[in-house]
C-alpha cells in the first residue's frame, strides 16, 4: 500500500503512537543535553554546600511549605531582575536536592533575599510578619523560636547528599552535630534564608 498521511490520520490508535513517539523524542532531545552541559551541571564560582546549619534550615523550610507561597527563581525578565537581582542561573542549585524553584508567588520571590535584611527583621517577621509588615498576610511560625535542632539528624542527611555527589567530607560530616547544639530550627531557618542568592548580586 502506498505511504500517505491520509491513512496514519484514520487510524487514531497508530496516529496517537505515532504523535506520542514524536514528542518523546522532541523531549529527550531537549533534555538529555542539560545532564552533561557545564552551564546546569558545575556549581556557580564560590558556591559551596550547604553547611550543617543552613541544611537543616533548608529542610524547616521545607517542613513548614514556605514554597507553598514563595518561589526561589527570578525569570530573565525586566520586570523581575529590576525588583530582585539578577535573574537565577543553573548553576546556583546544583547543590539543591529537591531544588524550590516553584512558581506559586503569595509572596515574594526568594531567591536573593540573602542580605536583603538583619537576623533581628527575619526573627520579628517569622515570629509574627505583621509587627514589620502591617499587611502582611504570611502566617507566623513562632514555634520555631523555641524549638531546638536536635544536633545529630543532621548526619544521615549529609551523608545521603554526600552519596548523591554532594563534596562533604567526613571531617565536615563529623563535626557537623556539634555546630547544631543549642541552636534553634530558627537560628538554621535564618541562616538558609541569609545565604540564598548572595554569590549573584550585582544588579544588571
Ligand atoms: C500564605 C503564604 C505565605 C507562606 C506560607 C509564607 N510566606 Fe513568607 N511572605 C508572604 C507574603 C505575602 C510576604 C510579603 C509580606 C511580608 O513581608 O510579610 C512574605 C514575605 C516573606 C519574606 C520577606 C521577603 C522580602 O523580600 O521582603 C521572607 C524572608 C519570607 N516571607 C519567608 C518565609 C518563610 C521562611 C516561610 C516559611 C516558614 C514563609 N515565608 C511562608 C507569604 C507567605
Amino acid at each position: 500500500m502506498k505511504f500517505s498521511h491520509e491513512w496514519i490520520e484514520k487510524n487514531p490508535w497508530l496516529l496517537i503512537a505515532l504523535v506520542l513517539l514524536v514528542i518523546s523524542v522532541g523531549g529527550l532531545v531537549e533534555i538529555v543535553p542539560l545532564f552533561f552541559q557545564k552551564s546546569t551541571t558545575e556549581p556557580i564560582a564560590g558556591l559551596k554546600p550547604y553547611s550543617p546549619l543552613r541544611l537543616v534550615g533548608r529542610d524547616i523550610y521545607v517542613r513548614e511549605g514556605c514554597y507553598n507561597c514563595h518561589s526561589q527563581m527570578i525569570r530573565p525578565f525586566r520586570a523581575e531582575t529590576e525588583r530582585y537581582g539578577h535573574y537565577s542561573v543553573a548553576g546556583e542549585f546544583v547543590y539543591d536536592r529537591p531544588f524550590q524553584w516553584g512558581s506559586k508567588r503569595t509572596g515574594p520571590d526568594l531567591a536573593r533575599v540573602g542580605g536583603r535584611y538583619n537576623d533581628d527583621w527575619h526573627r520579628t517577621h517569622l515570629d509574627n510578619p505583621r509587627d514589620v509588615v502591617p499587611e502582611s498576610n504570611m502566617p507566623g511560625y513562632p514555634w520555631l523560636a523555641s524549638t531546638k535542632l536536635v544536633p545529630d539528624d543532621v548526619v544521615p542527611k549529609m551523608r545521603a547528599l554526600k552519596r548523591l555527589n554532594v563534596p562533604y567530607s567526613e571531617d565536615e560530616i563529623n563535626q557537623a552535630a556539634g555546630i547544631l547544639v543549642d541552636k534553634t530550627e530558627q537560628d538554621a531557618l535564618i541562616a538558609y534564608l541569609q545565604g540564598l542568592g548572595i554569590l549573584i548580586k550585582a544588579r544588571n
